[in-house]
């Protein structure tokens, strides 16, 4: 079975082919981030525009690079949400009009099932049901995943998602957007002892909440004298805050469910401290973690299509409606 997956919820154009005999035949990304840097963020006008103008150039791409012609695809899997209402239009107009005019289903699919399922790519060791940590610009929730599509959120951030708040310190410390994987680049070389920022929320619950690390950290940026060397150790700090409270939580997860397997997804979870740490404390507790791979951290169209092909045969679809869902609960995905 070959699946087309079409990813555009915010500023990525994701476009994949997944063959469930071979394997990913290909996977191609257009990023928008030069387009949005000057703004200091996303511009939902702009990011709806330019994946109008790249999705079918993407798509004949992909179809090229896997010698394929269209009618040997058997369905299109796309992001129906949440995300970006006029980015989401883009990728499940042309997937609806697409899978109609080649007489195959069209599958919606939930934007953080995604990125957490794609793990299951590269690990058969992943069995539901697992813990999952997803970490993106959008969200920052823990998961109790029992099985495909049904979903318990346990915990979620209350104010600030953990890769809006990476990207709103970058940009304090005069990074461009998104600019969560440079202030990573610049904490490699921070001291950790200079400064101290809280852990928030780590005494009770599995809420989460980030917005006041960015006060905390405008506040050192204010007091002190801004060199090269304060800008690492400012951003080592607030990583090692962030990743600790990470970590605090999910233990008390696992402990609270007895989960045993443990998958961070989502474009935090290629950040390197991360996975460092969090390997180290479930090796400690001799359990079991999963990451995707590096390049499937952040937005992609191969998480859409593998999703697509898991997806494919619990569909019930409308082929004359276009949908989309910008506030998607993953709660909510068992109704599709
Ligand atoms: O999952 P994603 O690509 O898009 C959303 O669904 O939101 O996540 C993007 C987020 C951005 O905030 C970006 O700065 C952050 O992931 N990110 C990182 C790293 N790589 C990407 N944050 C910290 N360390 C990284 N290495
Ligand atoms: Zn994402």
């Amino acid at each position: 079975m070959i699946i087309l997956g079409i990813e555009t919820s915010c500023d990525e154009t994701g476009v994949a082919l997944y063959d469930n005999k071979v394997g990913l035949l290909s996977n191609q990304i257009y990023s928008q981030a030069q387009l949005h840097s000057c703004y200091g963020g996303v511009v939902p006008e702009l990011a709806s525009r330019d994946h109008i103008s790249k999705i079918i150039p993407l798509i004949r791409s992909v179809i090229k690079q896997a010698s394929l012609q269209l009618n040997q695809i058997d369905g299109i899997a796309y992001t129906s949400g949440p995300g970006l209402v006029g980015s989401l239009l883009v990728g499940a107009t042309i997937s609806q009009t697409l899978a109609f005019a080649l007489k195959i289903p069209a599958i919606p699919i939930h934007h953080m099932e995604a990125h957490m399922l794609i793990a299951m790519l590269d690990n058969n060791e992943i069995k539901f049901p697992f813990l999952a940590l997803l970490v993106s610009g959008g969200h920052t929730q823990l998961v109790y995943a029992k099985q495909l599509g049904q979903y318990k959120i346990l915990g979620e951030s209350i104010d600030d998602a953990v890769g809006e708040a990476f990207d709103k310190v970058a940009r304090m410390l005069g990074l461009e957007y998104p600019g969560g994987a440079m202030l990573s680049n610049l904490a490699k070389l921070g001291n950790s002892k200079r400064f101290l920022f809280p852990r928030p929320m780590i005494k009770f619950g599995l809420n989460f909440s980030f917005s006041g690390l960015k006060t905390f950290a405008s506040n050192i940026i204010r007091n002190n004298i801004n060199n090269k060397q304060t800008f690492c150790d400012i951003a080592r700090a607030f990583e090692d805050a962030v990743v600790d409270t990470l970590i605090i939580k999910c233990e008390r997860a696992l402990v609270q469910t007895g989960l045993r397997r443990l998958i961070i997804a989502g474009g935090v979870s290629a950040n390197y401290t991360l996975r460092q740490k969090m390997s180290i404390m479930m090796d400690k507790r001799k359990e079991q973690i999963f990451f995707p791979r590096l390049e499937f951290c952040t937005d992609n169209g191969a998480m859409i299509a593998y999703t697509g092909y898991l997806r494919f045969s619990n569909i019930i679809q409308n082929p004359l409606s276009i949908n989309v869902n910008p506030k998607w609960s993953l709660m909510d995905i068992s109704k599709l």
